[in-house]
């Protein structure tokens, strides 16, 4: 198997976004400012995408300032200086600013109440370093997972949005839409003022998918039982890449030719735990509303959900706003479709064999109640046993 996370192996199904790279690239080139912000659900290439960006600024000798949001813990301004203090910037290049901020940082107490002069002080030096970057040429600021970045970069990141696009910059942001946070509403909004593209990244289709698959296990074509897995991604390229490594770990592939297969059930198990494991990072509540959710199957009427989980519709909504935001599922009208069945059968996998039971009794009340057809109930009524 390929590794499709180097960065020199070309993308699969992202000409437009590329082609939107370029444009905004050029843009900056010729001394304009551009914002991006590019969401997406968790694995659909964010990543991937950035590092084709760094790979077109190299070609047109831009320069990249990357940083990466690490989440819970991390110092304050962690987000920022990644991207702009970091080994990479050359302890030559060190102007003054970035002496005094690097210093200013080490001595940085954790709470900004205590020192809010140096706080004051830290967003000041900030503010002028990306600023006045683009008085060497154009410049490339990309901040990943913002979703994650630490209070005082975000806070930041919002005042600087009130003076719009950074000059000779392209400021690229990539987030997920979950877990949601005030603070990055607030960065968003900011910039959605100040004129920011919204770029949202979405899944691969099914051309897409099968060729990601086909390259990542050098074939030409792909068995009929595995291309049925594959389905099941719903276009998510990690879920690609991870349904193929399990695959292969467990053993399960054939090749006959070009053609690749998936042969016997070895590896549903593993499988399961790909599904599950995609969805991780969702809340306890969250993942319990969507395991319910499970037993009506890949799509639902929330109403009836409300029915089975024993909750006000409203209820379900608020809870299911996250499952939606992190594109686990998606709404059409009053139903909520998952996204990905693998994950949809995972959940659905890890319910306890009681619970499970006993959702299918409520869902055959509920379904009953709700006037779907008898062998819709029946065959509630029947896993019930
Ligand atoms: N368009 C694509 N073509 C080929 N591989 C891709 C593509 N998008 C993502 N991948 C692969 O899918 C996996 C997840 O992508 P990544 O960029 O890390 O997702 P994200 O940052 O959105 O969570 C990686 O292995 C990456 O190489
Ligand atoms: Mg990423």
């Amino acid at each position: 198997m390929t590794e499709p996370t180097s960065p020199t192996r070309p993308l699969v199904g992202r000409t437009a976004e590329l082609d939107d790279i370029d444009e905004l690239l050029s843009s900056v080139a010729t001394g304009g400012g551009a914002t991006v912000i590019l969401e997406g659900e968790a694995g659909v290439g964010r990543t991937r995408l950035v590092e084709a960006l760094q790979g077109a600024a190299g070609l047109l000798g831009v320069e990249v300032c990357l940083g990466r949001a690490v989440g819970p813990g991390a110092a304050p301004y962690a987000l920022l200086s990644d991207a702009l203090l970091g080994p990479a910037r050359g302890r030559d290049a060190r102007g003054p600013v970035v002496a005094e901020l690097a210093a200013l940082l080490e001595v940085l107490p954790p709470e900004r109440t205590a020192a809010a002069a140096r706080y004051a002080r830290a967003d000041e030096l900030f503010a002028a370093l990306v600023r006045r970057r683009g008085e060497q040429g154009p410049w490339v600021l990309a901040l990943e997972d913002v979703h994650l970045a630490d209070a005082c970069s975000l806070h930041l990141l919002a005042h600087l949005a009130g003076d719009g696009a950074l000059p000779h910059a392209l400021t690229v942001m990539t987030m997920r839409g979950v877990p949601h946070r005030d603070e990055l509403d607030v960065v968003v909004a900011g910039w959605t003022r100040a004129g920011a593209r919204y770029l949202e990244l979405r899944p691969l289709g099914p051309v897409a998918t099968l060729e990601l698959a086909q390259r990542t296990l050098r074939a030409t074509s792909i068995g009929p039982a595995l291309r049925g897995v594959l389905a099941t991604t719903g276009g998510n390229p990690r879920l690609v890449v991870d349904v193929l490594r399990t695959a292969e770990a467990c053993g399960v592939l054939e090749r006959s030719g070009g053609v690749v297969e998936a042969v016997g059930t070895g590896w549903l198990d593993e499988l399961e735990k790909v599904g599950r494991a995609h969805v991780d990072h969702l809340g306890e509540r969250v993942l319990t509303m969507l395991g319910q959710a499970s037993v009506l199957g890949g799509s639902f009427v929330v109403g009836d959900l409300a029915a089975l989980a024993g909750e006000p519709v409203t209820e379900c909504w608020r809870t299911l706003r996250h499952g939606l935001a992190a594109g686990v599922v998606h709404a059409r009208g009053d139903r909520l479709v998952f996204r990905h069945d693998l994950v949809r059968t995972a959940l659905y996998a890890s319910l306890e064999e009681d619970q499970r039971r006993a959702l299918h009794a409520r869902a055959a009340w509920a379904l009953r109640a709700a006037g779907a057809p008898s062998h819709v109930v029946a065959a509630h009524l029947e896993r019930a046993r």
